[in-house]
Formats: C-alpha cells, sequence, structure tokens
C-alpha cells in the first residue's frame, strides 16, 4: 500500500470514531500529539467530552472506548490516562514501514492531487522602468513556492509574469528619454528607474511637457514606429533586469511566462464590446464603468471598476478582464492563483465579481487572491532606506549575503573560493525567502536581517545546517543506507513519526496556499533531529542499530531536501 494512503492521523481517528460509532457517533475524535512523551505519541480526551454530554462519569466512558477501539495494527495496547484521557502509542514496526514506505517513494508519500488542475499562478508582475521592491519580492518568493508545491502535488501549473509594461507613465517615460537624447546603448534598469523619476518630476511640474507626454501616450497606442521602437527597448531592458533578479533568486521564471499587460491590448475593445452587450456598463464622467453590487466606499457610495477611462484608455482593470478570459479560454484553466499585495484584494473581488457577472469565470474555475503583507523596517514602518528610498532589492540581497559570510566565518566554515560565495548566497537568499513564507504570508514582517540570517531558532539557515549536518553524517557513514529495522528510542521515534507527515504537510500548503505550514513542519523535523543526535548515537553505534539510524537520518534528510526545495532554498551539503 502507498505511504500516504494509510495516512496515520486518518486511519487512528477512523479507529477511535469506529470504537464509539453505534453509541455516540458524529464526535471529532479529538486526536492529538501527545503533550508529553510518556502519554504515548496520540492522546484523545473524547471520554471527558463525552462524560459531558452523557453523565456517565469520564473514566466510565473512557473503559468503554478502551475496550471498543480496535488499533492493534498500528498501536501498543492503548493506555488509560489520568481524567479519561486516552494515549495511543505506535508500534515501533509500523512506524518503521511507515519510514522505509516513504523512502522507497519518489513523492515521499504524497499523494497526487485528484483531479490534477491546471492552475495559472500569476505572480512577481513587477512594472517595467522600474526597479523590483521588496512587495514584488514576496510575490515572487512566495509564488514560486506556491507553483513548486502545486506541480510536486501533480497540478498542471501555468506561470503567468503579469509585467505592468503598459499604460500612461509610458508617454512621460519616452517622452523624457528623447528629450535627453536618447538611449545611448548603456541603459539598464536602475538607469531607466532614475529617469523614471526624472520624468515623474517633471511631468508634475511642467504642463508643456506632460502635454507631450500625453500626446506620446497616444503615439505608443497608434503603433507609431519610432515610438513602439523605444518603448521596446525599454521593456528589453527591465526583463533583463527582472531575469537577473530571478536567476540570483534561483526563481524558477522565464521569458515564456510573461505575458505582460500590453499582450492583452489587442483583446481590450473586445472586452469592452462584450461588456456593453452584456449590459454590464455605464457611461460616468465620459468614462466606461462597471457597478457591482455590494461594491460601495466608505460613504456608501458605489465604487466603480473602470473598464474604459475618458480619454479612451485602458487600464490596469480592462487587462486583468481579458486576461481572466484568456487563461480560462485559451491557457484551459481551471484554477487562478494571483500572488499580488493583498492591498489590492478590492481590484481582485472587483475584478472577478464583474468576470463572473459577465461568464467569463464560470463556477468550475476557481479565482483565488493570494494576498501578502507588507515588509517592515526594525522601526515597524514600511521597508525604506534612512533617506526614505525605497530599498534596492540588490542591496537588500548584498547585506544578506554578506551577513551569511559572516555566519561561516563565524562557525569556522572551511569552504573557501567559489564554494565559499555560492554557499553565503544561498544562505543569505534562502535566509529572505524563509522569512517571507515562515510567518505566514498574510502578515505584514519585520525584516531583520541579524535575525533571518542566524543558525539559531526558525530560520532558512537553520533548516540549511540541519540538511547539511545529515549529508555529512551520511557521507562519513561510508555506506548506502538500507531500512529502518528498529525504533527503540523516543527520540527515534519522535523523528520518524515526524516524517511520516511530510505528505500531509505539503498536501496542506496545496490545500489551503499557506506555505508557513511546511515551514512550521521542517522547523519540528530539524528540532527533533538536534534531540535524536544528543540522545542516539549514529556513528559510533554498531551493528543493526547504526544501519537503521542510517536508514532514518537518510529518509529525514530527503524529507528536508524535498522540503527546502519546495521552498526554492538550496539544501546545501555543507557549511
Ligand atoms: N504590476 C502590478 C503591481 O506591481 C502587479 C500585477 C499583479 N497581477 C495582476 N494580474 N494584476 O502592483
Amino acid at each position: 500500500m502507498h505511504a500516504a494512503e494509510q495516512a496515520l492521523v486518518p486511519r487512528l481517528e477512523a479507529a477511535v470514531v469506529a470504537a464509539f460509532g453505534a453509541e455516540y457517533g458524529g464526535w471529532d475524535p479529538q486526536l492529538r500529539a501527545a503533550t508529553r512523551p510518556e502519554f504515548g505519541h496520540f492522546q484523545t480526551n473524547l471520554p471527558l467530552r463525552l462524560a459531558k454530554s452523557t453523565a456517565l462519569p469520564a473514566p466510565r466512558v473512557a473503559e468503554r472506548l478502551l475496550a471498543q477501539l480496535r488499533v492493534d495494527d498500528l498501536c501498543l495496547p492503548p493506555a488509560l490516562g489520568g481524567q479519561g484521557f486516552i494515549n495511543l502509542t505506535l508500534r515501533p514496526e509500523f512506524l518503521a514501514a511507515q519510514v522505509n514506505a516513504l523512502l522507497s517513494d519518489d513523492l515521499l508519500g504524497v499523494r497526487p492531487a485528484a483531479p490534477s488542475q491546471r492552475i495559472v499562478v500569476d505572480f512577481s508582475s513587477p512594472n517595467v522602468a522600474k526597479q523590483m521592491h521588496v512587495g514584488h519580492l514576496r510575490s515572487t518568493i512566495i509564488g514560486d513556492t506556491l507553483a513548486r508545491v502545486l506541480s510536486f502535488v501533480g497540478h498542471d501549473v501555468v506561470r503567468r509574469n503579469h509585467v505592468g509594461d503598459w499604460g500612461t507613465q509610458f508617454g512621460m517615460l519616452i517622452e523624457q528619454l528623447l528629450d535627453e537624447g536618447g538611449d545611448d546603448g548603456d541603459l539598464d534598469l536602475p538607469a531607466l528607474d532614475a529617469l523614471y523619476r526624472r520624468a515623474r518630476t517633471r511631468f508634475d511640474g511642467d504642463p508643456a511637457f506632460a502635454d507631450r507626454a500625453r500626446a506620446r501616450v497616444v503615439a505608443l497606442q497608434a503603433g507609431d514606429g519610432q515610438t513602439v521602437g523605444v518603448w521596446r527597448r525599454m521593456v528589453a531592458v527591465s526583463l533583463a533586469g527582472f531575469d537577473a533578479m530571478y536567476a540570483r533568486l534561483g526563481v524558477r521564471l522565464t521569458r515564456a511566462d510573461v505575458a505582460g499587460e500590453s499582450s492583452y491590448h489587442d483583446d481590450l475593445p473586445r472586452v469592452v464590446a462584450d461588456l456593453t452587450e452584456a449590459g454590464l456598463l455605464t457611461r460616468s464622467e465620459g468614462a466606461l464603468c462597471a457597478f457591482l453590487p455590494g461594491f460601495t466606499n466608505r460613504d456608501g457610495a458605489p465604487l466603480p471598476l473602470i473598464v474604459r477611462k475618458a480619454d479612451g484608455g485602458f487600464g490596469y482593470d480592462a487587462t486583468d478582464l481579458a486576461a481572466i478570459r484568456h487563461r480560462i479560454d485559451t491557457l484551459g484553466a481551471d484554477r487562478l492563483v494571483y500572488v499580488v499585495d493583498v492591498r489590492q484584494s478590492l481590484h481582485f473581488d472587483q475584478v472577478f465579481a464583474l468576470a463572473s457577472a459577465a461568464g467569463w469565470l464560470p463556477t468550475r474555475v476557481a479565482a483565488q487572491h493570494v494576498g501578502f503583507g507588507m515588509v517592515l523596517g526594525e522601526d515597524g514602518k514600511p521597508f525604506k532606506t534612512r533617506s526614505g528610498d525605497t530599498v534596492s532589492l540588490a542591496s537588500l540581497l548584498d547585506a544578506a549575503e554578506a551577513k551569511a559570510a559572516a555566519l561561516l566565518d563565524e562557525r569556522g566554515s572551511t569552504l573557501t573560493g567559489p564554494a565559499r560565495s555560492a554557499t553565503a548566497r544561498a544562505i543569505g537568499v534562502g535566509a529572505v525567502k524563509y522569512a517571507d513564507l515562515a510567518g505566514g504570508i498574510g502578515r505584514d514582517y519585520v525584516f531583520a536581517l541579524d535575525r533571518l540570517v542566524a543558525l539559531a531558532g526558525n530560520t532558512g539557515p537553520y533548516l540549511q545546517y540541519a540538511h547539511a549536518r545529515l549529508a555529512s553524517l551520511l557521507d562519513r557513514s561510508g555506506g548506502v543506507p538500507g531500512r529502518v529495522t528498529m525504533l527503540d528510542h523516543a527520540a527515534e521515534q519522535r523523528l520518524a513519526l515526524l516524517l511520516t507527515g511530510f505528505p500531509g504537510a505539503v498536501e496542506s500548503v496545496a490545500a489551503t496556499l499557506e506555505p508557513h505550514r511546511l515551514c512550521g513542519y521542517l522547523y519540528q523535523v530539524a528540532t527533533a533531529l538536534s534531540v535524536f543526535y544528543e540522545e542516539c548515537p549514529v556513528l559510533r553505534a554498531s551493528g543493526d542499530v547504526r544501519a537503521s539510524r542510517l536508514a532514518l537520518c537518510l529518509a529525514a534528510r530527503r524529507v528536508l531536501a524535498t522540503g527546502l526545495d519546495l521552498l526554492g532554498i538550496t539544501a546545501l551539503e555543507r557549511m
């Protein structure tokens, strides 16, 4: 049988329910991890609960439950704990079989999703001519992780980078660049970013320039050759900058995944025509708007979705509507996931509501906005430099890598040369990614390098270290581990039990789109490993004990390596 088909907790719960089935029925079996090792592996306080509602004394209920509980294949004889608790201790041979099943399965017990869906994950999505900021960093990291997890469980994932490459800002950008003498060939993303700021200042202060910028937008949308040429160049320079960042982060996003806002431009008149025909648009102050029931601003006034602006231009709302249609009708999506700042939730609520009303988003297709919180500085305010500028991602990663290099020195690492810098990079990037994921993505989090790039605590480096330590131990063992044959020690059992939880952890991330669940799980594994090393010698043990412990270490290593990879973090062999 497949390891996960006999997933442990559901089986035990079923046994508890079955024991009570006839008499009480319908109860949550209340199965929990045991709070103390002497209580075994699991406990349930169901007798206590039932005593309250049946007026039978708890110990009587517990005795009855015990008499009818059939878990002999999984557990040692269940024991009555104090106050009507029932304690369950798994049979070591059963646990060992579970770990061995994990070892012989490429998916480590994860059950392939049924049905497998085609899921479009929209993430990263930075804006052309602007450097990515911490918000885009978060989207990139979270989206990459979700895409990895959803693919791992067997979904067909389409990654979409909805790059902001269209809109009125290009008028001023192009005009400014031409004013300054055009592109000298050295244009890169930081230079474009600076150009953007100069253009913005001028646009706000110089009405003649603003007029020319507006005319330039019209020229761009009308396909004027010179204008389109400059725009293309800006897009190319920006995408090259983004690619460099993705490579540095080890994020799986390629040019083939880019479908910028501009790619929907030709569909936009049809979006307007179809919505008009469906009677969903109202003209308001020259703009074409959708007023949907339930959307009001703070004063209770209806809140429109602007599908076409008064000047005839299209914006962010229209593009997202066209993108939904494209993703469902052309890409064949069964599900749409958007990894975007939580402050855009109203935008997505409105877009999804209008797309549903128009019949473009049928109920069989789920559309989910995975909103994430802000990255804060140590002062608790949005992450900025001292001078109030947004922090460039490159400088942020530089700092994390420098800190990681210092960490290696502190530990007396023997790595040198390129291996040392590659390791420092993996630690620095891993620390940032882990911090982005571990606290729960909906929440804001404080970016404190000293805490993130540390070997102690719930950090990326801590997990990488746990993996590297296993790798080195297995290396030094001088053999290929076989199977787990004995789990006599409580620390071995605890580790084994945790390892069998891997499929559950991954499946729960796939189901909830909450990567912190996997982080928390891996952290537990790493912590259980420390206790295991302390109490159970591996290389110094001999015979069957040594062999069995090595197999347990191999299983732990595979769980950590696979888990880290799903988080986009390099599982280091050495540190
Ligand atoms: N470019 C947008 C921004 O920087 C994010 C786009 C998110 N994706 C989407 N389909 N709207 O805020």
